[in-house]
């Protein structure tokens, strides 16, 4: 069986679905349920008795190592995180205690449970880390793209945990022999993403004829990627990944936020004709400390694992739109009271105008 953690959020959930889907063994999906959690996120697979969650922090120590004696997983797919950059400007430390001191937790109890495997089981066994493109910090408008070299050069309190976790990973690896391999991944988009992050605030909003805020310019350049594609490189990387190894997994779409926003405007113009979605388009104030540009060099993954992007940013998007207008009920069951605070006072001057 393989242990994930962070498995009801948004990434994680869809690794599980189609992990099972594939006929992949066993897993357990260790989640504190936070408010980026949703149990109902994996509702389909709540009764295949290849599918258990339990409820629980990775930075409980001895719970994971019990578990982890307990259940004796081949792999541990780790998503768990803090991961909204907007929130760890507005609170930083508990993206120090789950990014940080929860992956360090995680990581040594993964190598005591691994120094007890039998050869055969210690060889096979891997930890695979899921991170960011944005430890390599803001790239200049015709800068190549961030290679598995690109030094790290994180700026934002999210981007600073996950670079951290990611050196404690490499560190496991190094000094302990513990088989880690590390993802670097763009941004994903997709099913089942909470309403906080661009793409999914953006069509939540244009359906509801609210306005859709744009940080600054709206130049900000990022690489999507579709999230059905970033599971595909996940399982190529714990089949054929090499421990020790870090890959770069990108969408080859890189878009301005601006372009992002139309994008989606345009697919919900068709699905609910009537009215120009993009006139609900509001410049609000910068995110603090905002990274410019993100792009990914994906050669060193398609070269050694054969994994590519397989769906188009433009029906992807329009994909996601019809997830969206065919789940209302998932939408509402995610913006309860917490969500609507959280969309108050991040955006100010959207509620003053309102
Ligand atoms: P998410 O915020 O949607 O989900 C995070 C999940 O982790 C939630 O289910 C939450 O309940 C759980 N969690 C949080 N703290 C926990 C703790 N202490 N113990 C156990 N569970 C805890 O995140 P996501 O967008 O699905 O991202 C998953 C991973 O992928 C993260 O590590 C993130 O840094 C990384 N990543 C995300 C993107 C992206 O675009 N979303 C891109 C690249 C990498
Ligand atoms: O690059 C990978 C990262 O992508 C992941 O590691 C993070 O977990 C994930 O949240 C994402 O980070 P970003 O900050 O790039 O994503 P977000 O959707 O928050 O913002 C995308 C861009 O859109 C960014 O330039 C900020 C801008 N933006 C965002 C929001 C929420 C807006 O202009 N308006 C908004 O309201």
């Amino acid at each position: 069986m393989i242990l994930v953690t962070g498995g009801c959020g948004f990434i994680g959930s869809a690794f599980i679905l189609d992990w099972l889907a594939q006929g992949g063994e066993p897993v357990l999906n260790l989640d504190l349920l936070t408010y980026a959690g949703h149990l109902g996120n994996l509702r389909a697979v709540e009764s295949d008795p290849r599918y258990r969650f339990v409820h629980g922090d990775i930075a409980d120590g001895t719970r994971v190592a019990a578990l982890l004696g307990e259940h004796r997983p081949r792999a541990i797919v780790h998503f768990a995180a803090e991961s909204h950059v907007d929130r760890s400007i507005a609170g930083p430390q508990a993206f120090i205690h789950t990014n940080v001191v929860g992956t360090t937790r995680l990581l040594q109890a993964a190598h005591e449970h691994w120094s007890r495997l039998p050869p055969g089981e210690a060889q096979a066994f891997r930890f695979l880390n899921v991170s960011t493109d944005e430890v390599f910090g803001s790239l200049g408008a015709s800068e190549p793209a961030f290679t598995e070299a690109h030094p790290y050069q994180p700026n934002s309190p999210y981007s600073a945990s996950k670079a951290s976790a990611d050196h404690f990973a490499r560190a496991w690896c190094h000094t302990f022999g513990l088989p880690v391999i590390t993802t670097n991944c763009s941004n994903n988009y997709g099913p089942r993403q909470f309403p906080e992050k661009l793409i999914p605030l953006t069509i939540h909003n244009a359906l509801a004829g609210q306005p859709l805020p744009v940080y600054g310019d709206g130049l900000q350049v990022r690489d999507w990627l579709h999230v059905g594609d970033h599971c595909a490189a996940l399982r190529a990387v714990l089949e054929r990944g090499r421990p020790g190894e870090t890959y770069n997994i990108g969408g080859r779409a890189e878009r301005t936020n601006l372009e992002v926003v139309h994008t989606i405007c345009g697919v919900i113009d068709e699905a609910r004709p009537g009215r120009t979605h993009a006139e609900l388009i509001r410049h609000v104030g910068d995110r603090r400390g905002h990274d410019r540009r993100y792009a990914i060099d994906g050669s060193k993954i398609a070269r050694e694992l054969g994994w590519q992007p397989a769906v188009a940013f433009e029906q992807g998007i329009r994909d996601t739109v019809q997830w969206y207008l065919a789940n209302a009920g998932w939408v509402e069951s995610v913006t309860s009271g917490a969500y609507r605070r959280w969309v108050e006072q991040q955006y100010p001057a959207l509620n003053a105008a309102a």
